[in-house]
């Protein structure tokens, strides 16, 4: 029988359904709906299935291939695709559009009809010869295709079509080519499309780093470490990589490129400056303008250079503005007295754009040799300056040592970092000045007639012919290291003075003038003389006395000072600077928990002005050369995660769980995320997850920690069913107890426990993880218990493992903890069950109100859950302790018969009806499976004959098995639920109700 006829698919539905754009990460390598000519694939046996071209109304062929022989036993009808080049393909998908009809809508076709067909392929590395005959045994099968939807014939006029869309992996693919193949074995199937595809990450630029087309590993789940390479005009920072994965999606992108100097990044390249515009440094910064008084006439210009007369010093940087010699100094005035002469003057008008202005002052000394004729010579070897001659700060000088009766010349020079580079004239202010002294000097030389070590004894000779009579002569003297700030001076009518007061071992220098009833003469010149040096051995017991008496009562002083500066409290500004940041330190510890001694205390990062500083003192920065990424394992809140390995210097590698800050973050998000780990990196406990280090100087930001084999403690449950002896479930509780036992000695509060934060390792090895929930109660109660704390940080509450307390008021504790820790044991103890099923959060908060609790689960000791019940008391004070719980785990373990006795074993009720719990009051079957979300059972319990609560309530597991619930999941549910029931019942009926 053919199958054309009333069994076809009608062509005309086809067009609209049949237009896809095409995903960019695929490459199409064959699509029949896009193939103009024809396709000349092969039928065996020729009349088994059958080609039908049909012409859309652009003119374009629809292929389709049919099959129906539903009528006849046995069949086996193929169709053979042409030969497709595998080109880069390593796997290869097919899609396949179709539609199969419904066995049920064809009379008399019952065993004979089908509603499958089989997908076969066949690689080669060339076409196969034309006449080779078709072994279906050369193909090797890819999968049975069955539709998700059949279509039914309702009447001749009224057709319903449903297209089935299904994609098969194929592969890997390694020969050059293949072809396809598809079994019919006695189905009604029309065969609208077949599109043969691989999936590549289409070549992409990132971070001004181009990326090329990449095609997949064939293990789906590693990852293509590709390298970018850096677009034009821009440079390497970190080597930019990025990661393409299975569905040709890039990921992780690493490193980047900078746009090189004269050029910035715009759309993704780097463009030259314009003109008037620079760039002197590679980076992702934008050309900025010439700065004042320079300019750049080229594009791509990577300085601008300084208009005439305008000049940049060597230090300076490019940015500055160019700037020029400063104007000469205003206002130079002079003043003298008997010992000294000063200049003063004011900074100049213009300072040529610059504040570095110092100033110089030269001196010449001019004569009139006579006849006129007036001799200068520069006169600064002669003068001494006070504080210096050259390079002077402030504006004035003093002038010493200078003789009487010259006339001295000075020159104030102003200048500036950019002074000489051109060939301005020098900026001088000049003033001269006559020195009125008595004369010149009368002393020509002194001499030293003896030294001590604190005195020198000194005469010296008159020059004849004094010109006026001695009053008395001026001793002025200088340590000659202290070089002149200060000096002393004394005294004497005669020509000779002892010195006294002076240094040991030190040399002075000296100078005398005499003072006439004409005034002062000038100075002799200087002599230098030294005292005399201690002699070690002789270092008298008096001295020795001295010193030591001098230190300890230095030393008395200083106590008594400090004392006294405390009690008058004018030292405190200082005593608060030391004590500021240990003070800080401590007042961090302020999470209303008193630490066990010995133990060290968390500091919460929020308790830092810049967390920053946080990171920095308690995480350990890693060079990201040293960590390999290999694939993501999911998916972060701010990133990817990725498994990988890190090796440390001198140290073997390890694998390590990597969590990348994904590139485009705002700084809070950053914070946020390396908050973690500067929580994380306080703890040093075996059953907390390990920091390793952080990579916060490059990008991407991440947070590199332990890797745990096992992943997820929920996920991990749900996958190992009912695999695990109760003491290896007790070995994972008690493993999260001592973790968290540890966070509560140190103060901390969790805030999220739940077994999805619980990590294990391949030893079955309990860690907690995900410390982003943790907040430090503030002591201030007011501060800490108001809504706008628990809500405003942003932060969602995980309200099925939250004790109410922090629920209702925000109020965390060790206690808030201890209960998440009872929601845990209890999703440990039913292998990963969501506690409180698919109750809404608001029904789970009214029953706990009401005092509703989880009931044990399937097989759980009873131990087990009367622990899970008292870490579920409504007052968080009788709550028991961690330490408390980590003992009784430790108990259980080494006492396993206390865990024989399971919850479902027990039968016994309550004497009084007072201390049954508000369970629920289900009124019927289906009510109550519809509660439990298993309405999907309720012909099932109907049809096995449970009608009423009643009857349910004495059910077993087998029970319930036997009604045809067979997932275990669902199993472990209604018995859960059973229980709880059981004691309901109990109750109603023992306050005379009927159910
Ligand atoms: N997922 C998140 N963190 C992990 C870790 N440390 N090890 C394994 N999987 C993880």
């Amino acid at each position: 029988m053919r199958s054309g006829g009333e069994y076809c698919v009608f062509l005309f539905l086809l067009q609209s359904v049949l237009s896809d754009p095409g995903a960019t990460n695929q490459v199409v390598l064959l699509d029949t709906t896009t193939v103009l000519g024809e396709l000349d694939w092969r039928t065996y046996p020729v009349n088994g299935w059958d080609a039908i071209t049909e012409m859309d109304e652009q003119n374009r062929p629809i292929h389709t291939f049919q099959v129906c022989h539903v009528m006849e036993p046995n069949q086996n009808n193929w169709l053979r695709s042409g030969w497709i080049q595998r080109q880069a393909a390593q796997r290869v998908y097919v899609e396949l559009r179709f539609t199969l009809r419904d066995c049920n809508s064809i009379p008399w076709v019952s065993g004979t009809c089908k509603e499958t067909f089989n997908l076969f392929y066949l690689q080669t590395d060339e076409p196969l010869p034309a006449g080779t005959r078709f072994r279906p045994t050369d193909y090797a099968k890819v999968d049975t295709i069955a539709a998700d939807e059949s279509f039914t014939q309702t009447d001749l006029g009224d057709r319903v079509l449903r297209l089935n869309t299904e994609i098969r992996e194929v592969g890997p693919v390694t020969q050059k080519g293949f072809y396809l193949a598809f079994q019919d074995v006695g189905a009604c199937i029309a065969l609208v499309s077949v599109k043969v595809f691989y999936k590549r990450c289409p070549s992409t630029f990132r971070n001004l780093a181009a990326f090329p087309d990449t095609v997949p590993h064939t293990d789906s789940s590693s990852l293509v470490e590709v390298r970018g390479a850096c677009v034009e005009n821009a440079e390497e920072r970190d080597t930019p990589k990025l990661y393409c994965g299975a569905d040709g999606d890039w990921l992780v992108p690493l490193g980047r490129c900078v746009c090189s100097i004269g050029h910035e990044e715009m759309d993704g390249y780097c463009r030259a400056c314009k003109p008037g515009f620079f760039k002197a440094f590679a980076g992702n910064t934008k050309c900025s303008k010439c700065p004042p008084h320079s300019s750049s006439h080229d594009q791509a210009a990577t300085i601008c250079h300084c208009d005439k007369g305008f000049y940049r010093a060597i230090a300076d940087p490019s940015t500055m503005a160019c700037t020029r010699p400063p104007s000469a100094p205003r206002n130079l005035v002079s003043l003298i007295n008997d010992t000294a002469l000063f200049l003063q003057w004011m900074p100049p008008s213009d300072t040529g754009g610059r504040k570095d202005i110092t100033y110089n002052i030269l001196c010449q000394r001019c004569d009139d040799s006579g006849g006129g004729v007036v001799q200068c010579e520069p006169c600064e070897p002669d003068l001494r300056f006070i504080p210096r001659p050259l390079g002077l700060t402030s504006t004035s000088v003093a002038v010493v040592d200078f003789a009487s009766r010259i006339n001295y010349t000075f020159h104030v020079e102003a200048v500036n970092g950019v002074s000489g580079l051109g060939v301005a004239a020098r900026s001088l202010a000049n003033v001269t000045i006559n020195t009125h002294q008595a004369g010149p000097s009368l002393v020509a030389v002194v001499r030293k007639n003896w030294a001590s070590l604190n005195s020198i004894a000194l005469s010296w000779a008159e020059v004849e012919n004094a010109p006026s009579e001695i009053v008395d002569y001026e001793v002025k003297y200088y340590e000659k290291e202290q070089e002149q700030l200060s000096y002393s001076s004394t005294r004497t009518r005669t020509r000779s003075v002892l010195v006294t007061g002076l240094r040991p071992s030190t040399v002075y220098v000296f100078h005398v003038r005499a003072r006439t009833t004409a005034g002062y003469t000038a100075y002799s010149p200087n002599f230098e003389f030294a005292t005399g040096a201690e002699d070690p051995d002789l270092a008298d017991q008096g001295q020795v006395l001295v010193v030591v008496t001098a230190s300890v009562g230095g030393f008395s002083l200083l106590v008594i000072l400090t004392l006294f500066l405390l009690i008058t409290g004018r030292c405190q500004g200082y005593i608060k600077a030391r004590m500021k940041s240990e003070e800080k330190r401590r007042t961090r510890f302020h999470s209303g928990h008193v630490p066990f001694s010995g133990i060290k205390t968390y500091v919460d990062p929020d308790t830092y002005e810049d967390p920053t500083q946080a990171v920095q003192e308690f995480t350990k920065e890693i060079d990201p050369s040293y960590i390999r990424i290999e694939r993501v394992i999911g998916a972060g809140e701010f990133g990817e995660v990725c498994s990988g390995r890190l090796r440390l210097p001198g140290r073997s590698d390890i694998a390590v769980a990597i969590k990348t800050l994904k590139g485009g973050y705002m700084e809070q998000q950053r914070r946020e995320f390396l908050r973690e780990a500067s929580i994380m990196g306080q703890f040093n406990n075996p059953n907390i997850i390990r920091l390793e280090g952080v990579v916060t100087k490059s990008r991407p930001v991440m947070i590199v920690v332990e890797y745990m084999e096992n992943g997820a403690l929920d996920s991990f449950l749900r996958t190992r069913d009912g695999q695990f002896t109760v003491i290896q479930l007790v070995g994972m509780l008690r493993g999260i107890a001592a973790g968290v036992t540890y966070l509560s000695d140190m103060g901390y509060i969790h805030r999220d426990l739940a077994a999805r934060n619980i990590l294990v390792d391949e030893n079955l090895m309990c860690k907690v993880s995900d410390f982003g929930m943790s907040r430090v109660l503030e002591d201030d109660t007011e501060a800490a218990y108001t809504t706008t704390v628990l809500f405003g940080q942003g932060g969602k509450i995980p309200i099925r493992w939250t004790a109410p307390e922090a629920i209702a008021y925000g109020k965390f504790s060790s206690a808030s903890d201890a209960w998440s820790y009872g929601i845990v044991m209890w999703e440990v103890m039913s292998y990963g069950e969501r506690p409180y099923w698919e109750m809404s959060n608001q029904d789970v908060i009214l029953s706990i109100e009401e005092g509703y609790r989880l009931p044990a689960p399937m097989g759980c000791p009873v131990a087990l859950h009367q622990l899970m019940l008292h870490c579920w008391q409504k007052q968080a004070g009788q709550r028991p302790h961690f330490s408390d719980i980590l003992s009784f785990m430790d108990k259980l373990m080494l006492n396993p018969s206390s865990l024989l006795t399971l919850v479902n074993d027990v039968q016994s009720f309550p004497d009084s009806p007072e201390d049954m719990p508000d369970y629920p009051l289900f009124i019927s079957i289906g009510d109550w499976l519809d509660s439990i979300k298993m309405s999907q059972y309720k012909n099932n319990f109907l049809a096995a004959g449970y009608t009423t609560l009643d009857s349910i309530s004495t059910m077993s597991t087998d029970d319930i098995r036997r009604t045809g619930v067979c997932l275990i999941g669902h199993q472990r549910r209604i018995i859960s639920s059973i229980q709880s029931l059981r004691l309901q019942l109990h109750h109603i009926q023992q306050s005379g109700f009927q159910v």
